[in-house]
């Protein structure tokens, strides 16, 4: 059986750490964020290690923390929106826990990754399309790492926070029977 945790996978801007801070309030249990504890660990900003180290060295240091996390139980884990292209943390994430994509539309994405330019990958010359074409890319290895899908397009972040929280329940519940 897996661990303990509930972790969020999802594009940039589905809301992943935003309603990961508030389920992990709801439940007072500890937020984590893979971004942030790789920012932590190597003391520099994300675009900082894109722009120095590169993409694939950034996509190491994501396995690694993952791999860092196998003893960690009863969190709320956010991740990167890249996650789920290196195919060796899909059995990471599902040792982790109780694995939920968070979606958005398109819309939805670019208007709230639009607010900020601390995204390396989407500074070109046409985001939008960028956007579009990492969903086509990454959506069916969301689809297929994910044992539950929540849209948050149209509702609130509470809602979404406590849609998880049942189905978690639900998930573990086997475990807590014994
Ligand atoms: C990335 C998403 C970012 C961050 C990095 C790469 C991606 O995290 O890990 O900029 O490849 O989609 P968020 O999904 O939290 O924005």
């Amino acid at each position: 059986m897996a661990l303990e945790n509930i972790v969020l996978i999802g594009f940039m801007g589905s809301g992943k750490s935003s309603v990961g801070r508030m389920i992990a309030s709801k439940l007072d249990q500890r937020f984590l964020d893979t971004d942030h504890l790789i920012v932590q660990k190597s003391g520099q900003e994300i675009s900082e290690i894109f722009k120095a180290q590169g993409e694939s060295y950034f996509r190491d240091q994501e396995r690694l923390t993952l791999e860092s996390l196998q003893d960690t139980t009863r969190c709320i884990i956010a991740t990167g929106g890249g996650i789920i292209t290196c195919p060796e943390n899909i059995p990471l994430l599902h040792q982790l826990g109780f694995v939920v994509w968070l979606t958005a539309n398109e819309e939805v994405i670019f208007d709230r990754v639009s607010r900020s330019t601390k995204r390396p990958l989407l500074q070109t010359a046409n985001p939008r399309e960028t956007i579009s074409n990492l969903l086509a890319q990454r959506n069916p290895l969301y689809h297929e790492a994910a044992q539950f899908t929540v849209d948050t397009s149209d509702y609130p972040h509470g809602a979404i926070a406590e849609t998880i929280i049942a189905e978690a329940e639900r998930y573990f519940k086997p475990l807590h029977e014994h």
